[in-house]
């Protein structure tokens, strides 16, 4: 069966069929996940709300409730720990909680020397950023593709699109995450799911605090704010679209790395995040 992705409407990523439909948005305590909570809601889409954090999970939802009268729940949990993925498709199976748009969000940096951050650090984060994100994209994906209908997006970043010195480990998993996300596009695609792919740039969220990174001048400049980076990516997702650079800056960013060789693109970058 072919995607039925709506292609009018400028946010509606569910289509006419939206009202009541639910939406499992990962990282939803802060940054881009309240964001897409947000914009979701809007469109009376019911949530579920994934992180470790209840309490801001809590006070989100209580907002969106009472502005949207969606139906929300919320799930405190810690996606980087093995089996986590699992255990919350089993813990909203049980309940029959159907997803119907996973926005796999949850993820986060690690500035700094690669021999001088702990390894626990470094593979905590992979196991976010790629393991986590991987079996929900398994676990969801699956019951999608037998329904016929679904939507996954994925965050990537604009720091994927090549080695980025520094952030040598955080870059190449979301070079991971943008390989996996534009393969499955095509593969699910046949099945009615649609599968997209969000590079964002520098945007104003918790990254950089979680990240342990300088905000250089270069940086300020081309910083977003992130409630047109979460449109960016729910419009591509509702236009069918494999990827998308949020923001225009951004795409030009995209672009010129094209034109450079692999060598230059590093060194760009480390003084792009250093400078
Ligand atoms: N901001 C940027 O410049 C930028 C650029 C490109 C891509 N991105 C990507 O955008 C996504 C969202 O990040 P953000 O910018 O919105 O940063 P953020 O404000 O720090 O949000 C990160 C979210 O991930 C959640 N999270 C972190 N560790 C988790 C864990 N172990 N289990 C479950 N949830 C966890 C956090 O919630 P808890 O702490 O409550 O668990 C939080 O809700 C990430 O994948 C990031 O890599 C960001």
């Amino acid at each position: 069966m072919q995607h039925t992705a709506d292609t009018g409407t400028k946010l509606s990523v569910v289509g006419n069929a939206a009202p009541g439909k639910r939406a499992l948005i990962t990282g939803a305590s802060s940054g881009l996940g309240v964001e897409f909570a947000e914009l979701l809601a809007a469109q009376k889409v019911n949530l579920v709300l994934a992180a470790r954090r209840r309490e801001p999970m809590e006070k989100l939802a209580a907002e969106l409730r009472r502005k949207h009268g969606v139906d929300i729940v919320i799930e405190p949990i810690d996606l980087a720990a093995p089996g986590a993925a699992a255990r919350l498709k089993s813990s909203l199976d049980e309940r029959s909680i159907q997803i119907d748009v996973l926005v796999n969000n949850a993820g986060y940096g690690l500035h700094g020397a690669f021999l001088e951050t702990p390894i626990e650090r470094t593979t905590d984060m992979i196991q976010l950023n790629i393991t986590a994100v991987t079996e929900l994209s398994y676990a969801f994906g699956r019951d999608m593709a037998a329904r016929g209908s679904g939507q996954i997006l994925l965050l990537a970043s604009l720091l994927g699109l090549q080695p980025v010195p520094t952030f040598a480990a955080y870059a190449a998993t979301k070079s991971y995450v943008l390989a996996f996300g534009e393969a499955l596009h095509d593969e699910l695609r046949p099945n009615g799911v649609v599968v997209t792919s969000l590079c964002p740039g520098h945007t104003e969220t918790g990254f950089d605090a979680a990240a342990g990174a300088p905000v250089s001048l270069m940086l300020r400049l081309l910083t977003m704010k992130p409630r047109p980076v979460a449109e960016s990516g729910l419009r591509a997702l509702s236009r069918g679209k494999a990827s998308v650079v949020a923001g225009f800056m951004n795409k030009v960013v995209a672009f010129s790395n094209r034109l450079t060789p692999r060598s230059m693109q590093r060194a760009i970058m480390k003084g792009v995040v250093d400078a």
